[in-house]
């Protein structure tokens, strides 16, 4: 019978055959001890000299990392192991023989793992973290499925900026200039004033220059947005999303979390309903918390985000910034002009904003002068403009970074780790 190392519970006292590879080995003179891994799981084969023969047990003992095989044997539960089976060897037979394969299990420099990323991803630390993105994609597309949303694919290719300008990658569209996605919004706002209430999943660009372990030049963003929803009721719309995934991670990948020795009692806390504190509250408490020099108007950084962080032990939601420091379509606040009707959401320990959202101006000599005031061509966006001309509504949405989420529930230091190919400035390869 052959099966993956992910079925193997259903075969207990069986003998079954797994495609695998060679991931690690020990030996003594009588015993093999084989790491195997498959792609759905890892798991232990055992090979005894006595059971299996001279022969194949000298085979077994001189088997070099990464070759790949086909072992045969029996499945015994394991109560030692956190994977709870392992397999009796009775007979192996390689597919190809693996020889110097570069990623040993001793350490190794970042650089050299990122050159070969390509073959980094069969590690085990890798392969979690993998598993974990996979689930929280399974969750975010369950979480909108149930509720209600329709998946709509704003386009790659476009002619305008939706972030601002600074950070756009140009490229030639045969004889016009256009620019990758930073955002796919403004073409969700079209889809929420057809639809409802959308979502999308994809590809997002930033040419940003910052060497941060919190940037990606091209990250995944998921992006809801939905009409008749104030700035409050999207907020419930976030908490509820980001809950629900990370239960879901808790409940579905208890093996990666703890291959990455993740501390889940932090993550039992993220339960809606989420702290909310207002941009002027933040100054407030980072200027009691030392950071002197931070001003009203200012935008924060990585260490005032953590800061605040540091106060709650849910993921906080830092409301109404000021309009100066944000996108050109955020909603002023009707009481309070220079304020406007947004939030960024802060993940707890330190990993920093994973969503940036807002209640989106829905009148039209407003957005005008918006675009006048931020220098943007109405032209462009003539399109965008006559959402506000064909009966328009309150409508309010968010982007998560896909990325920035996996970093923080996996418990992963640096986000070059969270996507399988990372591009980073000064990196393109593999
Ligand atoms: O806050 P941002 O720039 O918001 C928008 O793009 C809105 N148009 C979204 C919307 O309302 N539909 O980006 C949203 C999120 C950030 O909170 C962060 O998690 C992630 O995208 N992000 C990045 N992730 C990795 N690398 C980068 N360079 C990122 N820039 C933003
Ligand atoms: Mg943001």
């Amino acid at each position: 019978m052959k099966t993956t190392i992910s079925e193997v519970h259903k075969y207990v006292g069986e003998e079954v055959t797994i495609g695998a590879w060679l991931a690690n080995k020990r030996s003594s003179g009588k015993i093999a001890f084989l790491q195997l891994r498959d792609g759905t799981g890892f798991i232990q084969g055992v090979v005894v000299k006595n059971d299996i023969g001279e022969e194949k047990f000298a085979n077994a003992k001189g088997l070099t990392q990464e070759t790949s095989l086909y072992v045969t044997g029996t499945i015994v539960e394991d109560t030692r192991s956190p994977f709870g089976f392992e397999m009796q060897v009775k007979d192996l037979e390689v597919i190809h023989e693996a020889t110097d394969f570069p990623i040993t299990p001793k350490e190794h420099g970042t650089e050299f793992l990122m050159d070969n990323r390509h073959l980094w991803l069969r590690s085990k630390k890798q392969h979690a973290v993998m598993k974990i993105r996979n689930e929280i994609i399974r969750a975010t597309y369950e979480f909108f499925n149930n509720n209600g949303y329709v998946k709509i694919d704003p386009p790659i290719l476009t002619g305008t900026s939706a972030e601002g300008t600074t950070e756009l990658f140009h490229t030639k569209y045969f004889d016009e200039d256009a620019y990758l996605s930073q955002s796919g919004q403004l073409y969700m706002e079209a889809a929420a004033m057809a639809f409802g209430k959308v979502f999308s999943f994809g590809p997002t660009f930033r040419a940003e220059k910052s060497k941060t372990r919190r940037h990606l030049i091209e990250f995944w963003m998921i992006e809801p947005e939905m009409a008749f929803m104030d700035h409050e009721d999207s907020l419930v719309v976030q908490e509820n999303y980001v809950s629900f995934v990370v239960q879901s991670v808790l409940e579905n990948c208890k093996l990666e979390l703890g291959a990455l020795d993740r501390d889940v009692s932090a993550l039992e806390k993220v339960q809606a309903p989420f702290p909310r504190i207002s941009y002027d509250k933040a100054i407030e408490l980072l200027k009691e918390k030392g950071f002197d020099d931070i001003e009203w108007g200012e935008d924060f950084g990585a260490p005032h985000e953590t800061a605040i962080a540091e106060a709650f032990d849910k993921p906080v939601f830092i409301t109404n910034y000021p309009a100066e420091i944000k996108a050109f379509y955020m909603k002023p606040d009707p009481e309070r002009e220079e304020v406007v009707l947004c939030a960024d959401l802060i993940a707890p320990e330190g990993y920093g904003e994973i969503i940036g959202g807002s209640q989106r101006i829905d009148d039209l000599a407003l957005m005008e002068e918006r675009y006048e005031a931020h220098g943007l061509s109405g032209d462009a966006y003539k399109w965008y403009l006559e959402l506000r001309q064909y009966g328009s509504v309150p409508h309010s949405g968010f982007g998560l970074g896909l990325e920035r989420t996996v970093a923080w529930i996996a418990g992963v230091e640096h986000i070059r780790e969270t996507i399988p190919f990372p591009r980073m400035l000064n990196r393109l390869y593999p």
